[in-house]
C-alpha cells in the first residue's frame, strides 16, 4: 500500500476512535512497594492521621498531588544535561522566557522557585494592608501570601462551585454581581487585582470559561481593576473550553491558552502541574514597571532575575514541559484518564464532585461519611481510611485546608469536604485507576463504622500540610 494511503486510513482510524490512549510509550519504570495493611494501619498512626506526614515508601499508589510529580519526557531529560549553569543569563532562560511568551503571550517573565514564590512576590508588591483581593474560590497558598501583604480575600465564585452536585459546566466562573457588589461596596482603589485560576483546584478542578473571562475584564476595565491569572492548570483549563463551551472546538490548544491569557495582565505559574516538572515556576506581566518592581524583591527572595532559585536544567526542562503540555494528544490522554476513574467511581455511586475535574477525582466526604459532623474532619478521617485500607494516599481538601478566619481566629466551615485524588501526569495507568477505584469501594462499604478524629497539634499557617490527629472511638 502507499505510504500516503495508508498514513490516510490510519488517521482516518484514529478520528472515529474514542478511547484515550497515552501519547507515549514507557522507557524507564520505578517500582512499587506494597506494604500489609498492618503496616500502613501503622505507619498512618505515626503520620498522626495526615498524609502529608506518611513516608513516601510506605505509599502504594500516590495520588497525594500531582505537583511536581509528573513522569519527564526523554527530551525533557536530555533538556536537563544541557543544564547551562550560568549564575547570570543562562540560555536556558532564555528558552523559558522564550515559551511562556509563545504559548501564554505575557511579555516580562521572571522564574521563581514555584507557583508559592511567584505568589509571594506579587502579593507583597500589589497588595497594600486594606485591601480587597476577589477571586474564583481561594487557594491555600495563594490566599496566604494575600492575606500576608494584608489584604482580604473575597470569593466571588459562582454558587454552583460550592454543590458538589451542581454538573454546570464550568463550576470556576466568576458571579459576575458578586464581583460588581464588591467594587460597589469598597470601591475599585481598594482591589488592587482580581484573582482568577484557570482551573479551580479547590473546587475539583473546575474550569472558567472564555466568555465568564471576557465578562470579568469588561467589568474590571470600567474600573480599571488589573487581572492575574494563576495559570497552574490553564492549560487543562483551555481542554474543558475546547470540549464543552460553544465555538472553541476547532481551535488548537495552543490557541485557546493564548486567547485566554490576553483577558489578563499577567500569571503566576507552578510549573509542577501543567509543564511536566518536577520543580520550578514563574511570574509573568506585561508591564514593565510592575516586572521591574517584582524582579526587585525576586532577587532578595528567589535569585537572580535571569534564574529565580531554579538550576538551569530546570528551566530547560520547564520550556520543553510547556510545549509538550499544550498537545492536544497529551491534555486528552490527561482529562481522559482522571475522567476514567471519576466514571468508574460514578458508576459504582460513590459520591464525587461533579463534573469530574481536570486533575483529580474529588470524594464527596460529607456525602460518605453523613455520621460524621464536619469538626471531626471526615475528610481528613476518610484519606486516611483510605491509606489503610490500600495504601492509596490522597489528600484532605475540606476543614483542615480552609483553616482559620485570619481576622477572627475562628474555624471556617467550607462547604466542600472533600478528599481529593490526585493524578500525577504520565504516571500511574489505567490498571492503576482500576485499583484506586476498588480500594475507595470497599472504604465506602464500610462507612459506617468510621470515626472521626480531632486534632492535637494545629500548626500557624497553613495547618493541613503538618496538622496531628488521633482517632475518636
Ligand atoms: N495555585 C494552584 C491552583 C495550585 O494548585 C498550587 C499548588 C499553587 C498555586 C502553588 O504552587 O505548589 O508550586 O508553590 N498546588 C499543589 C496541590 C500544592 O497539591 O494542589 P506551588
Amino acid at each position: 500500500m502507499p505510504q500516503n494511503e495508508f498514513h490516510q486510513q490510519t488517521m482516518g482510524q484514529q478520528a472515529h476512535r474514542l478511547s484515550w490512549a497515552e501519547p507515549y510509550k514507557i522507557k524507564v519504570v520505578e517500582l512499587l512497594s506494597l506494604t500489609t495493611r498492618a503496616e500502613r494501619q501503622r505507619a498512618i498512626k505515626k503520620a498522626g492521621h495526615n498524609t502529608f506526614l506518611l513516608e513516601s515508601a510506605d505509599v502504594y499508589i500516590d495520588l497525594l498531588t500531582d505537583s511536581g510529580t509528573s513522569a519527564m519526557s526523554d527530551r525533557q531529560w536530555a533538556g536537563m544535561m544541557r543544564g547551562d549553569e550560568a549564575y547570570a543569563g543562562s540560555r536556558n532562560f532564555r528558552h523559558l522566557e522564550k515559551a511562556v511568551r509563545g504559548v501564554y503571550g505575557y511579555q516580562h517573565v521572571l522564574p521563581t522557585h514555584q507557583g508559592r514564590g511567584a505568589e509571594h512576590l506579587l502579593s507583597q508588591t500589589l497588595i497594600k494592608p486594606g485591601d480587597y483581593i476577589p477571586g474564583n474560590m481561594y487557594f491555600t497558598t495563594t490566599r496566604f501570601h494575600q492575606e500576608r501583604a494584608g489584604g482580604t480575600f473575597v470569593d466571588v465564585i459562582i454558587d454552583e462551585a460550592h454543590d458538589p452536585k451542581s454538573e454546570h459546566p464550568f463550576k470556576g466562573n466568576v458571579d459576575i454581581k458578586k464581583l460588581s457588589n464588591l467594587i460597589q461596596k469598597v470601591g475599585s482603589e481598594k482591589i488592587p487585582y482580581v484573582s482568577i485560576a484557570g482551573t479551580v483546584n479547590m473546587a475539583g478542578g473546575q474550569p472558567i470559561s472564555m466568555g465568564n473571562m471576557k465578562e470579568v475584564r469588561a467589568l474590571c476595565n470600567k474600573y480599571g481593576i488589573p487581572i492575574y491569572l494563576d495559570a497552574t492548570r490553564m492549560v487543562e483549563n483551555a481542554y474543558f473550553i475546547k470540549t464543552r463551551e460553544e465555538g472553541y472546538a476547532k481551535l488548537s490548544i495552543a490557541e485557546i491558552v493564548r486567547a485566554f491569557c490576553s483577558h489578563t495582565d499577567g500569571a503566576c505559574m507552578s510549573g509542577k502541574k501543567d509543564s511536566l516538572v518536577n520543580i520550578g515556576g514563574w511570574l509573568a506581566v506585561n508591564c514593565k514597571e510592575l516586572y521591574d518592581e517584582v524582579s526587585n524583591l525576586g532577587v532578595a527572595y528567589e535569585g537572580l532575575h535571569t534564574y529565580g532559585g531554579l538550576a538551569g536544567r530546570d528551566m530547560e526542562a520547564m520550556a520543553i514541559g510547556i510545549r509538550e503540555s499544550i498537545h492536544y494528544k497529551h491534555i486528552r490522554a490527561r482529562v481522559g484518564q482522571v475522567e476514567y476513574l471519576g466514571n468508574l467511581l460514578r458508576e459504582w455511586g460513590i459520591p464525587i464532585v461533579l463534573p469530574v475535574g481536570g486533575h483529580g477525582v474529588f470524594l464527596d466526604a460529607k456525602a460518605i461519611y453523613t455520621h460524621i459532623p464536619q469538626e471531626q474532619f471526615p475528610a481528613q478521617a476518610l484519606a486516611a481510611d483510605l491509606y489503610a485500607e490500600s495504601g492509596v494516599r490522597t489528600m484532605e481538601r475540606g476543614i483542615v485546608s480552609a483553616g482559620r478566619d485570619a481576622q477572627t481566629g475562628n474555624e471556617k466551615y467550607p462547604e466542600l469536604e472533600l478528599v481529593r485524588l490526585t493524578i500525577p501526569r504520565r504516571v500511574y495507568t489505567q490498571a492503576h485507576m482500576d485499583v484506586v477505584a476498588e480500594s475507595v469501594m470497599s472504604v465506602y462499604e464500610k462507612r459506617e463504622n468510621a470515626t472521626g478524629l480531632r486534632m492535637v497539634y494545629e500548626p500557624k499557617f497553613l495547618r493541613f500540610f503538618r496538622a496531628r490527629f488521633e482517632r475518636l472511638m
